[in-house]
């Protein structure tokens, strides 16, 4: 079995001399969101920030183009909705099943001629089986959840099923979820006999919460999302997605519960999310193009990583990615480039740019890279780490050709 290789702290990934450039964001407000939507105190624990300039050359991400989305969604609230409320099509939020009342609601919205808004009443919670939201719709359709969306904690309602999700949509185009509401995964019954606990045979997937596959021009924000059976929101093979205000928790002893799973997709911001529980907070994987995020806050949990990439020698491929403001607290990691030790991947053009904290462990800095193919042109600058306990950190350095900007405590490697 190959080995694990993997580069702590990573902020910035741009493979294949993609350049880019980053606009500075308005901290104020952005922070003082923050403060809001988390009980963290920001000043209580060190903080990681990170930005990226690029000397030439543009970024494909266009804050513009969000904005006029979203002033085309709020529009869209407008007196031509059709609304669709899931209580209509018989949906009780009593605990019984309403997966059924669901479905059809979800056929009457996606097959409105104008716009529909689908609502999920506030104050009570609907117990959901395994359900898929399938487009091509006839119109843009903003589902609202309000209330609470709870998933079935007997694992045989999966029977049959596709044992990877529990709520999926599917090849939906301009769809808005939101609503301020809970989508709560009921997962400790998966937890108990995830692999990673329970040692006995058979292995077994459990589903992830929400994913969305294969939609493009998707809003998905304001939600609480907890107790996901493993992954909490996937997003796979979907093109312009724009993430935001999601508050995410599971307990940190729960088995790959990552918060944001994202592969084959391209073009996605991801806003002011608080994520912690048991698994890493965001994870990269390949064929992600393009993804920005920007005020995080993480932990516990393992991080926020690229990868793993390369995968049983597959050529794996992420480029073009922001992490802009996070805050990691109580991580085991900070920031991670995971490959496998094969020929496949190649890691290059890695900035990481004002760091600044305690780390977890002793050694903070770690570039552990392929001996057939070095990490090339990574840039460490304004980087100011301890270890735990008050020490010194120390760094660790196999195979990587760094250069230094600024102060860089500790120093990867001597030269
Ligand atoms: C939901 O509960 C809140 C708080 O109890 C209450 O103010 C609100 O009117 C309720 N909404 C509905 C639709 O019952
Ligand atoms: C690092 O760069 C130097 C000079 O460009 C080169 O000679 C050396 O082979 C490189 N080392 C690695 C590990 O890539």
């Amino acid at each position: 079995m190959a080995s694990y290789k993997f580069l702590l702290l990573s902020l910035v990934l741009s493979s294949f001399n993609h350049l880019f450039c980053y606009s500075k964001l308005d901290e104020d407000r952005t922070l003082g969101y923050l403060d809001d939507i988390s009980s963290y105190d920001m000043t209580a624990y060190p903080s990681y920030y990170g930005a990226v300039h690029g000397e030439r050359g543009t970024i494909a991400y266009q804050p513009n183009r969000f904005v006029l989305e979203r002033v085309a969604r709020v529009a869209r609230f407008g007196y031509s909705q059709k609304v669709v409320n899931v209580k209509d099509h018989g949906a009780k939020g009593d605990g019984t099943d309403d997966t059924e009342a669901f479905e059809e609601a979800w056929k009457e919205a996606c097959s409105s001629s104008t716009s529909a808004v689908l609502v999920v009443p506030e104050n009570k919670s609907y117990l959901l089986k395994p359900i898929t939201f399938s487009g091509p719709c006839k119109s843009d359709v903003s589902l609202m959840i309000k209330g609470t969306i709870e998933a079935s904690s007997d694992r045989s309602d999966w029977n049959g099923k596709n044992g990877r999700h529990w709520i999926l949509f599917s090849g939906i185009q301009n769809l808005y979820v939101g609503g301020g509401g809970s989508i709560n995964g009921n997962g400790k019954i998966w937890w108990q006999n995830s692999c990673k606990i329970n040692k006995a045979p058979p292995c077994k997937d459990a589903p992830t919460a929400m994913t969305f596959y294969s939609c493009d021009k998707l809003t998905v924000e304001n939600l609480n999302i907890k107790d996901s059976q493993q992954i909490h929101v996937s997003f796979d093979r979907s093109t312009n997605v724009e993430v935001s205000s999601l508050t995410i928790t599971a307990p940190e002893s729960s088995p790959n519960t990552d918060g944001i799973h994202v592969t084959n997709t391209k073009n996605i911001q991801i806003t002011n999310c608080v994520i912690g529980t048991g698994d890493d907070c965001i994870s990269i994987e390949s064929g992600s193009q393009n993804l920005k995020a920007t005020n995080i806050v993480c932990g516990p949990g393992h991080g926020i990583s690229i990868g793993s990439l390369g995968d049983h020698g597959l050529e794996a491929q992420v480029s073009d990615v922001i992490v802009d403001t996070a805050q990691l607290k109580g991580t085991t990691n900070g920031a991670r480039i995971k490959t496998w030790q094969t020929s496949a991947v190649e890691v290059s053009n890695v900035m990481y740019k004002n760091f600044k904290g305690t780390s977890a462990s002793e050694v903070a800095i770690n570039f552990d890279c392929s001996t057939t193919l070095p990490c090339h042109d990574i840039i460490l600058q304004d980087i100011d780490l301890t270890g735990g306990d008050g020490n010194a950190a120390t760094s660790s350095c196999n195979h990587v050709n760094w250069t230094k900007k600024g102060n860089v405590i500790p120093l990867p490697c001597a030269k």
